[in-house]
């Protein structure tokens, strides 16, 4: 799945991800600095019924939530991690228990331990401040994602 969105687009996707998916849904969630992952990752959490603020994780790496709907929201951010090793003392041999919905900032840094079956979704910035080229790809064989608005899957 490609497609440019708005951020609009984007947040919805997100939230109809969190809302529809089936668990234990991983996603690593890939892009340079502001390309909007954390903006998906909050819209995901929310849709999956986490209320109030999703802080980034970046001084905490982890974040975890509960939800009314018995998921269990996961949301890391490797950008700080130095070495692939310490994400074993986040929990990450757990991952993807079978209520889990996990977001991966930054998984480069962990490239070698990422969780299969999994999906990559791609936010790159294309010069137009408003919108953003979001590409989804399954790796192995994980639960589907909703499409995109307006049928571009
Ligand atoms: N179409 C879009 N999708 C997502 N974000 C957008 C879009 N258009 C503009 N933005 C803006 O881009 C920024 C994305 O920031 P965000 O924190 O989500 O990025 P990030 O990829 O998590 O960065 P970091 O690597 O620093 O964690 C926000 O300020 C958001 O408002
Ligand atoms: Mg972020």
């Amino acid at each position: 799945m490609d497609a440019v969105l708005t951020e609009e687009a984007l947040e919805r996707w997100g939230r109809r991800i969190g809302a529809e998916a089936h668990t234990p849904l991983v996603i690593a969630l890939r892009g340079d600095l502001g390309a909007g992952k954390s903006t998906l990752a909050r819209a995901v959490a929310h849709g999956a019924g986490v209320e109030g603020d999703v802080p980034s994780p970046t001084f905490n790496l982890v974040f975890r939530y509960d939800t009314p709907r018995g998921v269990q929201v996961q949301h890391l951010d490797l950008y700080r991690l130095e070495d692939p090793d310490e994400v074993w003392e986040l929990g990450w041999q757990e991952l993807g228990a079978p209520d889990e919905l996990v977001l991966i900032e930054w998984p480069e840094r962990a490239e070698s331990l990422l969780p299969t079956p999994r999906w990559e979704v791609a936010i790159e910035d294309e010069g137009d401040p408003a919108s953003r080229r979001v590409h989804a790809r399954p790796v192995g064989d994980p639960p589907p994602l909703p499409a995109f608005d307006g049928g571009g899957a």
